[in-house]
């Protein structure tokens, strides 16, 4: 018999106190672990968050030839890369299998990857990713919903300006750049600091790159690669989750080995709230009590206010005091978490890619279902605020991006528990 999807259920209204450790970063370890495709030695990693889309990744990684061994909090990956055929499921089934392009290209295999379509929070193209690699030389051609991409023997260094600053179209092009000949130099590239940590673990492994960070960077070509051992960064969009879901609920929490300085704009906007922040370093104390002060924002590339914690700050706003208008600038239909907010009572009003939220004095709990990974985190942050009881479905979206998030919440005092559907 199939099983019953999970859910989660969660009875609101209780304040949240104690501590959380942050995970290591989804949005880094992917990168990071599409990078061992660069070389033969031996990657260690330690801090990877134990998620759907990092085993997703482990299965490409393995599927190519790549040896992997995960023991004692350390994940290893071996071997070189075997082929650059990506099994079309598994890479459908997670839009960063892409990362597996320029790795590939760079070690002179030929790659076949299911060209990737529009997904839940708008289109999101490849283009930026595809024309800068042609410009280090390699033929692409796309045909029947693949991209076949052909290296010339060793890529060869370009100046690539990049039409969007694409976060994974920014590593993909570093991480080929890594083993070509000659001096690349890439404009206009995003500066997120998920981008400085795959160059940390490049330059651990032998590359020369330089302005990781900023909106150019430099990479002088190296003939090959080795292992190397790295670190994952803290995940900020996970810590700006649990720090969302204190201003909502109320309480005082801490979040352990949070990083203050890769979160200055949410955190501005949580202090506009009325949440009172006090960053040290390795940590982020956050105390909430009453209603929070709605307050309106607008994602950017960062340093802006990232889109990934757009959803979070709505649910906020849902049961602030007064009104707040948001506008979405990164992903046009990144909003479809308003419908499922709206089921516990909350007044948002849609316009194009702006959002105006009129605060409720309360939300009440409802059954309501996961539209993508944020969305997910919003409905959380909402449930916690909300008086009784909320069964939020589709938990595989939570589960692609947040570890142990119900065993995390529970040890801050939050009511919170996995369930089978259907749920009576
Ligand atoms: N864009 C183009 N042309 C391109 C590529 C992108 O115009 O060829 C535009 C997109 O349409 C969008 C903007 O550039 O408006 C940003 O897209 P980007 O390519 O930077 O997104 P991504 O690299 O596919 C990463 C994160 C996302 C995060 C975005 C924006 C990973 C694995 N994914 O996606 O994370 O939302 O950057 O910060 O790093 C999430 O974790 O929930 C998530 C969706």
């Amino acid at each position: 018999m199939a099983e019953r999807p999970a859910a989660l259920r969660i009875t609101g209204g209780r304040k949240l106190r104690g501590k959380i450790t942050v995970s290591g970063s989804k949005n880094s370890a992917l990168p990071c672990l599409f990078a061992s495709l660069l070389t033969d030695g031996q990657c260690q990693w330690r801090r990877v968050p134990r998620l759907s889309d990092v085993e997703t990744a482990l299965a490409i990684l393995q599927r190519l030839g790549k040896s992997i061994d995960w023991r004692a909090g350390t994940l290893s990956a071996g071997k070189a890369a075997r082929s650059g055929t990506l099994n079309p499921d598994q890479a459908r089934s997670m839009r960063a299998s892409i990362l597996a392009l320029g790795p590939l290209l760079a070690i002179g295999k030929k790659v076949i990857l299911p060209l990737p379509g529009g997904c839940d929070i708008g289109s999101r193209p490849i283009a930026v990713h595809l024309a800068g690699l042609e410009k280090l030389g390699v033929t692409i051609c796309i045909s029947g919903g693949f991209v076949k991409a052909a290296p010339p023997k060793r890529l060869r260094a370009a100046h690539i300006v990049l039409d969007a600053p694409s976060v994974t179209g920014t590593e993909n092009l570093i991480m080929a750049a890594t083993l070509a000949r000659g001096n690349t130099v890439i404009e206009n590239c995003a500066c997120e600091p998920e981008i400085v940590d795959l160059s940390r673990m490049l330059e651990a492994m032998g590359a020369r790159i330089e302005g990781a960070g900023t909106a150019t960077v430099t990479i002088e070509g190296v003939t090959a690669l080795g292992g190397c051992r790295h670190l994952i960064m803290a995940d900020r969009i996970e810590a700006g989750t649990y720090l969302a879901a204190v201003a909502a609920a109320g309480g005082s929490v801490e979040l352990l080995k949070a990083d203050a300085s890769v979160l200055g704009a949410f955190l501005a906007k949580l202090e506009e709230m009325g949440v009172a922040i006090e960053a040290k370093p390795g940590s982020i104390r956050a105390k909430a009590s009453g209603r929070p002060i709605a307050t309106g924002f607008e994602t950017a590339p960062y340093p802006g206010f990232p889109t990934d914690l757009q959803a979070q700050l709505m649910a906020v706003n849902c049961i602030a005091r007064g009104k707040a208008a948001i506008v979405e600038r990164i992903f046009e239909r990144r909003f479809r978490h308003a419908d499922e907010l709206a089921l516990l009572g909350a007044d948002i009003r849609l316009r194009g890619n702006q959002a105006l939220v009129t605060g409720a004095a309360k939300l009440q709990g409802a059954r309501t279902e996961a539209t993508d990974l944020r969305a997910s985190a919003s409905l959380v942050i909402a449930a916690l605020a909300a008086s009784g009881d909320t069964v939020i479905g589709g938990l595989h979206h939570l589960e692609r991006g947040y570890e142990q998030l119900p065993r995390k919440l529970r040890s801050i005092g939050a009511q919170i528990r996995r369930v089978r559907l259907p749920y009576c």
